[in-house]
């Protein structure tokens, strides 16, 4: 099947080489104004300036779309969800409007324990139709590749349970997936005093598993005061890298406790959150090549201070944006209202987030090379928007849904 869509009024983020966007550069968003896109069976097989349409393509396809007033944009690269829960928790919320702390319910036997809770009771199918239903509520907003962990089981079958029904969503989905497996994502309550013999279980009761029956792409674990220490990471995580499993990790949401330079000495594709950073942590993580992904929906949600974008781009990192989406800390999986977050709170320019929640969301997934830009020979993930003055105008118009239609493998969904 070959569509050629014609006048786009920008056709965004075009690279014809595909590299994670660092500093200065994140601001560089190169468009193309008054463009055409040639999808071919699912991919993007050219693309130019109007002008340009004869010379490019003497012999034009019979789906020819006039897409006029329109822009197009690679679909968004969430690169940190936990999409895969049983029950949502606004009474938490309520909790929390009353006054009690993250730190207060989780010590309640709220929080991640909660959730797990109710996972270990949910069926493997009420698992994947209550996923499914979010990927489809995700990929309506213009999400065309999402990551999602694990981490509410917390034993051996509802960790497991958890990564199958990922990689069923993976099996049966259109969308671009990656799965990580966060077993230590808190410790269960049985093992509360004896956080050794939890690690033993993550280490030789679940990892052997997932390493063979090919469960997941990455390991993360949440290092933080009160979760895991930064030596009990590096022990987790060395032995997922025997099995073959990148680290992408939880660091700094609410303290600075090293983990970033562990992260880096540990080959980390990510660092997520990075609501604390030091000025050390800052110098470290933009000398590094691992991606910073900043997820300002859960320092929304929990008002907790934003990450600090502006330092971490004007110091070299390389950033991404993520939703975070899960039941405690961010509620939703809004990419759009990511982006416009990024834009209000955290000062970045609307060039910088879109790079951040496009080629470098990809490469923080390690899709690069397939998704994230407008560049031959990529998955035509696609978001189109409604009729817009400007790319601007997709932060500045915050919480409106300025998506026409989502395009993904050259697909309408
Ligand atoms: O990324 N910080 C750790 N984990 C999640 C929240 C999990 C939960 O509250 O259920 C997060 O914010
Ligand atoms: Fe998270």
């Amino acid at each position: 099947m070959t569509t050629l869509f014609t006048h786009i009024q920008q056709l965004v983020n075009i690279r014809e080489q595909s590299e994670v966007i660092r500093g200065k550069k994140l601001a560089e968003l190169p468009v193309i104004d008054n463009a055409f896109l040639l999808v071919e069976d699912g991919i993007i097989a050219e693309y130019g300036h109007m002008y340009e349409l004869e010379l490019k393509l003497p012999q034009l396809p019979n789906n020819v779309i006039d897409v006029s007033g329109q822009c197009i944009l690679p679909a968004w690269c969430d690169s940190h969800t936990h999409i895969i829960f049983a029950r949502s928790r606004e009474e938490e919320f309520i909790y929390k409007l009353k006054g009690m702390s993250y730190a207060d319910i989780a010590a309640k036997g709220g929080g991640i324990l909660n959730s797990a809770r109710r996972l270990n009771e949910a069926s493997e199918d009420e698992l994947f139709n209550s996923a499914w239903k979010r990927l489809e509520e995700v990929s309506k907003m213009g999400t065309g590749a999402i990551e999602i962990k694990s981490g509410y089981g917390l034993t051996v079958e509802g960790e497991l349970k958890m990564l199958r029904v990922i990689k069923k969503l993976k099996e049966r989905s259109s969308l671009s997936i990656k799965s990580t497996f966060l077993g230590a994502h808190t410790f269960p309550v049985a093992f509360k005093d004896d956080h050794a013999g939890y690690i033993e279980q993550v280490i030789n009761e679940m990892l052997p598993v997932i390493a063979a029956e090919k469960l997941a792409d990455y390991i993360d674990v949440f290092c933080e005061n009160g979760f895991f220490s930064v030596e009990e990471m590096e022990t987790i995580c060395k032995a997922g890298k025997q099995h073959g499993l990148k680290p992408k990790l939880h660091i700094n949401q609410l303290n600075s406790i090293g983990g970033i330079q562990s992260a880096i000495a540990l080959g980390a594709i990510s660092a997520d959150h990075l609501e604390t950073m030091t000025d050390a942590d800052i110098s470290a993580l933009s000398t590094s090549n691992m991606i910073g992904t900043l997820l300002p929906t859960a320092a929304f949600f929990l008002r907790m201070p934003y990450q600090p974008a502006r330092q971490l781009i004007d110091q070299d990192c390389a950033i991404a944006l993520a939703t975070d989406y899960n039941p405690g800390s961010s509620p939703s999986g809004n990419m759009n209202f990511v982006v416009a977050l990024s834009c209000i709170q955290m000062k970045m320019l609307p060039e910088e987030a879109i790079n951040a929640a496009t080629i470098n969301g990809a490469f923080a997934m390690e899709l690069g090379q397939e998704l994230g830009s407008i560049s031959l020979g990529k998955k035509a993930n696609l978001i189109f928007t409604k009729n817009i003055p400007s790319l601007a105008y997709l932060p500045y118009s915050f919480g409106q849904n300025l998506v026409d239609k989502v395009m993904i493998n050259g697909s309408f969904i």
